[in-house]
Formats: C-alpha cells, structure tokens, sequence
C-alpha cells in the first residue's frame, strides 16, 4: 500500500512535468492554461489511490495513463464552459473568454486526442481493458452533457432522470478514475469492478456537491460564479428537488423562467431562486444526499476482502468531499 502523503506528492510531480506541443502556440496554450490554473486534481488523485490499495510503489508506465484522466477532465470543462456561458474557471477567465469560442473548440478537440494518446500507452498487460474503459467514459460524458442540455429547455424533470443525467456527465468520469487505478494495477475483476461502483457513488457525491455549491458556494473559494445555474435556467440538484416538493409549482416556474439579462436581474433572480430553495429546505437535502451517495461508495467496496487499513484510506477519500467548498 502507498500513503497519502506519496499519493500527493505523486500527483504534484505528475502535473508538474506534463507538457504540450510548442505550436501551433495558440492551439496549445489553452491546453497548458488549463493545466496551470489549477484545479483540484480529483480523478488523478482518485485513480491513484486506487492503485495504492493494491501495489507499493507507482512505476513510471502509469503516469500517462493517469495524466489522461486529468486531461480528458479539462478538456470537457473546455467545452462545458462555452455551452454553460460560463465566464470563470479555477478562479480565472474561461478558454472560450480569453480566446475566443473558435479556440475553445478547436484547442478541446485537440485536449481530447491528447487525452486518448496518453491512455493508450498504459502498460500493454492492462493497455486493452484500460482502453476499453476509458473510450466508454468518455462517450458516456457526453451523453450526459447532451441530455444536460435537452433538460435546459424541459419544464419538469423528475429525479431519476436527474439521476441517470449527472451519472454520465460526472459519475461516469469518477468511476473511470477509480476504475483505471484498480485496472493499472492488474487488481481481480471483483475489485475493479468495486472500485468503479465506488467512484460511480463519490461522482453522483460530487455532482450534488457542485449543485449545491453553484448555489450557496463563495466564489472566491470556489473558483466558479455563484448562481450560474440558476441565470442560466440550468436544472440542478436542487430545482429538481425543489420541483418535488413546491405547493406552488407556478411560483416556482416563475421565478426560475424570470429574467437575468441586466446585473440587477440576474442578482434578483438568484436570490429569489434561492429564497425558495431554503423555504423548501432542499439545501438541507442536498447535503443528507451527499452523506447517502458517500455511504454507499463505501458499501460498494466493503465485499472484497480489503482490509481495515485499505478501507480507511478509501473511507477518509469519501470524507473529505463532504462538506467541500471548493
Ligand atoms: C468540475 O469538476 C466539473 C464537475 C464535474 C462538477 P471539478 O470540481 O473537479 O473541477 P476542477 O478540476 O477542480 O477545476
Ligand atoms: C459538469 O457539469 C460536467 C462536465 C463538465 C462534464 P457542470 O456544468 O455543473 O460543471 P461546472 O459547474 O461548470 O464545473
Ligand atoms: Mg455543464
Ligand atoms: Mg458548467
Ligand atoms: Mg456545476
């Protein structure tokens, strides 16, 4: 087993030394801008813990492997952010913002090569199942993203529509990270497939963690304007939950279809949104689902014969997405 501090120092060497094709320089400097703002490092850090559970040291052939994850990940907030109108990211201009839309098209198609590029030089002993998972994630992301969209437009949509929804566009992505870690690290079939449902459970966490946050966050600490979702009219967590349990579903539609054009409205239309939000207390049930998805992220690898100590680290994993500001 690796600890936690070499798993940190790991992922800061990894993207400490990532690098891209010098030119054409404005193809590629929003792929190295993207990488140098930052970013929380989630899905290399959680294939990497995978791993640990299973080997005592990281060779040199899964780095690349592991940098796809983060790549693929980047890439995707690329594109998220043109179709979002989002102006921020890790607390700096978007790709879309700073270039152009052109760019952010162009430089995120080239992101997703690179990505794929990496993946296939896993080692050759796992290169085909890792392969495999990795071109299904990513398929499976923008499945989710499409029907993220197709939901902008709908008047209802009902929770588990919502679910299935954020499982592909995030989940899926997740579950790919813990998965590669297992798969990299040659670990049995029942333990990869565990550890997939694991990080299926922590990305479902986490989407409704970043519902939640795009709502009531700091942008500050979170690095993403406040009320995003809600200028945008984007389904999140909370309005589908808000669509449950409202007594006056035409109040409801009528703040969340207002306005927000001018600064004033769009400040009018959050805090009215999110009047009703706490009214209703889907705040609260955001967090207790948050709790639920970690619990069973937990009850997903508990069958397969880990270990106390192994357990924990994938515990203490969960732990410290709860509650998460940023
Ligand atoms: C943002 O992911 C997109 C979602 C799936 C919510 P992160 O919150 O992991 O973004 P970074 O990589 O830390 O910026
Ligand atoms: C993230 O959904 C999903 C992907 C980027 C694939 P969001 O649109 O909620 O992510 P943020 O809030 O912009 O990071
Ligand atoms: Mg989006
Ligand atoms: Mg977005
Ligand atoms: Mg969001």
């Amino acid at each position: 087993m690796i600890s936690e501090t070499k798993i940190d120092a790991a992922v800061r060497g990894i993207f400490g030394s990532i690098a891209f094709p010098a030119e054409p320089a404005r193809l590629y400097d929003p792929l190295r801008y993207m990488i140098s703002i930052g970013g929380k490092r989630l899905r290399p850090r959680l294939c990497l813990t995978s791993y640990a559970l299973f080997k005592d040291d990281f060779p040199e052939d899964i780095v690349e492997p592991v940098r796809a994850l983060e790549v693929y990940h980047s890439f995707t907030l690329i594109h998220d952010d043109i179709m979002d109108k989002s102006p921020l990211r890790r607390g700096c201009e978007t790709v879309w913002k700073k270039w152009n839309p052109d760019i952010a098209i162009l430089s995120g198609d080239v992101m997703l090569t690179d990505a794929f590029r990496r993946a296939a030089s896993a080692p050759v002993n796992v290169r085909e199942k890792a392969l495999s998972l990795f071109t299904r994630t990513a398929a499976e992301v923008c499945e989710g993203q499409q029907y993220d969209m197709d939901f902008e437009s709908a008047d209802e949509v009902s929770m588990s529509a919502y679910e299935k929804m954020i499982g592909l566009k995030t989940a899926a992505l997740l579950a790919c990270s813990s998965g590669m870690g297992a798969i990299l690290a040659d670990a049995p079939e029942a333990a990869c497939k565990a550890l997939y449902d694991y990080g299926w459970n922590i990305g479902m966490a986490f989407q409704v963690e970043d519902d939640y946050l795009d709502a009531f966050g700091d942008e500050k600490v979170f690095g993403k304007p406040i009320g995003g979702d809600i200028v945008n009219a984007k389904k999140s967590w909370l309005t589908v939950r808000a669509g449950e349990k409202t007594t006056d579903k035409a109040a409801f539609l009528k703040a969340f279809s207002a306005p927000a054009g001018t600064a004033e409205e769009k400040a009018a239309k959050i805090s009215a949104v999110k009047d009703i939000y706490l009214e209703l207390g889907v705040d609260k049930d955001a967090v207790a689902a948050i709790k639920d998805y970690s619990a069973k992220a937990m009850e997903a690898v508990e069958g397969i014969g880990l270990g106390p100590v192994r357990l924990e680290s994938l515990r203490r994993f969960a732990a410290a997405l709860i509650g998460r500001v940023r």
